[in-house]
């Protein structure tokens, strides 16, 4: 799998007065571009107060507006948090997808509880806990999985044995 990193910070607040003539600002067309070019997609994000993070669900919103760039493809959630890995979080970008017609994997789930030891990022932001990295490939997996069967093509033989 080729795993693209789409940097959200460029894009402004959304306001529907910056979109002229069906034309949106340039950073936020350059990321519908990409978001309308994946295959899939694989959210990762922090839980901030029991929710989707602010900078997320305004690119979310971003790409949604007409014509929709989400729609029909697979997705997966990724989280970082304190207390609960952030699970409240992901069911909230779930609950976000639903209307974006985005289809997400239900299994595995992956919550990152940052906060336990043991350590998973070094100092750099590496992931560096084994435990988790073979959580990450299962999810991968999964991903690459359900994303083939949206897309009518054959399965990939590393895929067998996951759920
Ligand atoms: C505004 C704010 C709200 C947060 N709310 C939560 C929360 O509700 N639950 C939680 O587990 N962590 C919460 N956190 C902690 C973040 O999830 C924490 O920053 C994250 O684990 C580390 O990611 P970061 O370095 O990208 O911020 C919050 C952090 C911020 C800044």
């Amino acid at each position: 799998m080729q795993v693209d990193h789409i940097d959200i910070s460029d894009l402004p607040l959304l306001n529907t007065d910056l979109e002229v003539d069906g034309g949106f600002p340039s950073a936020v067309e350059a990321f519908r571009e990409k978001v309308s070019a994946a295959d899939c997609f694989l959210f990762a994000s922090p839980e901030y107060n029991y929710s989707i993070s602010g900078p997320l669900k305004n690119a979310l919103d971003w790409a949604s507006r007409p014509p929709n760039c989400w729609g029909d493809r697979a997705a997966a959630i990724l989280s970082a948090s304190g207390g609960s890995g952030g699970s409240r979080s992901q069911y909230h970008i779930r609950q976000v997808g639903l209307g974006l017609d985005i289809h997400f994997i239900n299994k595995p789930e992956m919550f990152t509880k940052t906060h336990q030891p043991p350590k998973k990022f070094d100092d750099g932001g590496n992931l560096i806990d084994q435990e988790t990295k073979e959580q990450l490939r299962k999810v991968l997996l999964s991903l690459q999985a359900f994303t083939l069967r949206l897309q009518g093509k054959p399965a990939n033989s590393q895929q067998q044995g996951i759920n």
